[in-house]
């Protein structure tokens, strides 16, 4: 099955420009390299390798599988890789020599899978990170931890759009918890690692990523929709279909992150999404019509048990940290996105749910 849009790929690279040019020559170590973001950053490493970099760029991934699904489970062959089956919890034996950045993306991101999973969730982003802090401390590398935007919780409606500096609306118990407060301890560790050793840390809390390469069976809720679209059934809106989301499309994502890792203040923590518009899942189902060109049926229906009670309501990110500090700034409109999204999913996806 095609996993990725060439294209993005490319535009990523462009995106980049210059700043590409900070992974010459280096050695990156990435965890959760099998999954949907880590599958774009292998993908992007290889073609800047064999498009873009004065000297490739040597690229170690790890991944315990846990929640890579099907594409996950193909480990590419590309010149300058090197993919493993490791979980994260077991601190690494680095014989790679020089270590330039680690970027620890492993975590249990889908709600489905963080409510069958809540111990191995906490577990990868408080003892992960710690052992990934410890690798990069003793090889002077630059680290990027993979927070989330769900450390803010449910967001007091005076802070959304949502800076970095709001600390948050988030229980330490219930079943979010083991998401959301492990993010916020990871988080912790960067800031304890870079202050008290030094360690050039920095954190990305990404809001709601979305494009090719999303598993079917991921839960979230652009696959949920495009799963359903597929096998000819009604969408689904959990609740009453007014909590609000912002998406961001893969290819302003990736080139967010790899700003961030590449030349993020140390010590500071950056919202990559795109904050327009901040939309509502009923209005996201008539965007979708307008993109697809057809008619979509839906049910407003209760949240499933399978699905962690407490859904924040808002969520919207202010990104003028990263415009200003990192010359961020995304440029594909949701439209834009979820037309290829969707056109890919048409192809991808299975026609039963
Ligand atoms: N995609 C988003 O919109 C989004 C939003 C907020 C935060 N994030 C964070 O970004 C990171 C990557 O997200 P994603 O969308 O690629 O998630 P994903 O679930 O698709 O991928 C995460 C990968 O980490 C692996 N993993 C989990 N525990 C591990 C362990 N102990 N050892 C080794 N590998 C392990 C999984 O098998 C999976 O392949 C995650 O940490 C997630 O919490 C993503």
């Amino acid at each position: 099955m095609e996993q990725f849009l060439e294209s993005d790929i490319a535009e990523v690279a462009k995106n980049l420009g210059e700043d590409a040019q900070l992974f010459s020559g280096k050695t990156v170590l990435l965890t959760g390299a099998r999954g949907f973001l880590g599958r774009y950053f292998v993908e992007t490493f290889a073609y800047l390798n064999s498009h873009v970099l004065k000297q490739p760029c040597t690229l170690v991934g790890y991944d315990n599988l846990v929640a890579a699904g099907d594409a996950g489970a193909i480990f590419p062959d590309h010149p300058h890789l090197r993919l493993s089956k490791h979980d994260v919890i077991q601190p690494i034996q680095w014989d790679g020599g020089r270590l330039d950045y680690v970027i620890h993306a492993a975590g249990i991101a889908s709600p489905f899978y963080y409510r069958a999973y809540p111990l191995e969730t906490l577990e990868v982003a408080v003892t992960g990170t710690r052992n990934m802090l410890e690798l990069a401390r003793k090889h002077g590398a630059r680290f990027t931890f993979f927070s989330s935007s769900e450390i803010y919780g449910n967001p007091d409606p005076d802070h959304v759009p949502t800076q970095e500096s709001y600390r948050g609306n988030v229980s330490c118990r219930g079943p979010r918890a083991c998401y959301d407060e492990s993010k916020r301890v990871g988080e912790t560790l960067c800031y304890v690692f870079h202050d008290k050793y030094g360690t050039p840390t920095t954190t990305i809390r990404p809001f709601n990523i979305f494009g090719p390469g999303m598993q079917e069976t991921d839960y979230r809720v652009l696959p949920n929709f495009a799963s359903r679209l597929k096998a000819g059934q009604p969408l689904h809106l959990y609740g009453v279909g007014v909590q609000t989301r912002t998406f961001c499309y893969i290819t302003d994502a990736l080139t967010g992150f790899l700003q961030v890792i590449a030349k993020g203040v140390p010590g500071e923590a950056y919202n990559i999404g795109n904050p327009h518009p901040e939309i509502s899942m009923l209005d996201l189902v008539k965007t979708i019509e307008k993109v697809i060109g057809k008619k979509v049926e839906y049910h407003v229906i209760e949240y499933p048990d399978s699905y962690p009670a407490d859904e924040p309501m808002r969520r919207c990110p202010d990104i003028r940290k990263a415009e200003l500090q990192l010359k961020y700034h995304p440029r594909i409109s949701l439209e834009e996105g979820l037309r290829r999204f969707f056109s890919w999913s048409d192809r991808a996806y299975s026609s039963q749910t």
